[in-house]
């Protein structure tokens, strides 16, 4: 997933495996240093990887971020929504947040598209956030997302 171009236009450029060894290391360390990451994501059924999903946190930020990157060949299945859905539930389940935001570039059609549909509210635009440029800023508070399952029936999470 990390070698692949189209994945990686929007993250600065692809990863070899030493990059990949690196990114691996920083994601995990983030849990014990943060109490909150990203997980694996995998095919309940087969185990197959599908990609990564969680909660990221990084200098200048505006706030802990749900974060996504799905395998390509599995694009436009509803995967990156249910991910960052069940990240989200996770994080206001299990961390003080007050609220959880995103951002992406403004030609990320897909994190633009996961965000509008979990019905995060768009906060303005953002020209640099750390390395990232040209952003659109999402939140959505605590209040808004709700008591999930209970609240949002269409969350899996918990189940
Ligand atoms: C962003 C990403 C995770 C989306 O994953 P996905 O599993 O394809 O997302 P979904 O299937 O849940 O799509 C959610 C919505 O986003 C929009 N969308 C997704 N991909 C799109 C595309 N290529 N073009 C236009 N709209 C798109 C659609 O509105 C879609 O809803 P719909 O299918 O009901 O119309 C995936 O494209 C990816 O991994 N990209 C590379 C990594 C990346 O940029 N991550 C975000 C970093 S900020």
């Amino acid at each position: 997933m990390n070698a692949d171009d189209e994945t990686m236009r929007h993250l600065n450029g692809t990863f070899d495996r030493d990059g990949t060894q690196r990114l691996i290391t920083h994601l995990i360390g983030m849990w014990a240093l943060l109490g909150h990451g990203m997980w694996a994501v995998e095919d309940r059924a087969s185990g197959e990887f599908l990609g990564r999903a969680g909660l990221y946190y990084g200098p200048g930020w505006p706030g802990v971020e749900v974060a996504v990157s799905i395998r390509r060949d599995r694009w436009r299945e509803g995967l990156g929504t249910e991910a960052c859905r069940a990240s989200i539930t996770w994080g206001f389940a299990t961390l003080s947040l007050d609220e959880i935001v995103t951002f992406t570039n403004q030609g990320n059609a897909g994190m633009n598209g996961i965000a509008r549909k979990l019905g995060m509210t768009f906060q303005g635009e953002a020209s640099a956030i750390g390395p990232w440029k040209d952003n659109n800023v999402y939140a959505i508070s605590r209040a808004e997302w709700g008591d999930c399952p209970a609240r949002r029936p269409d969350c899996s999470w918990g189940r």
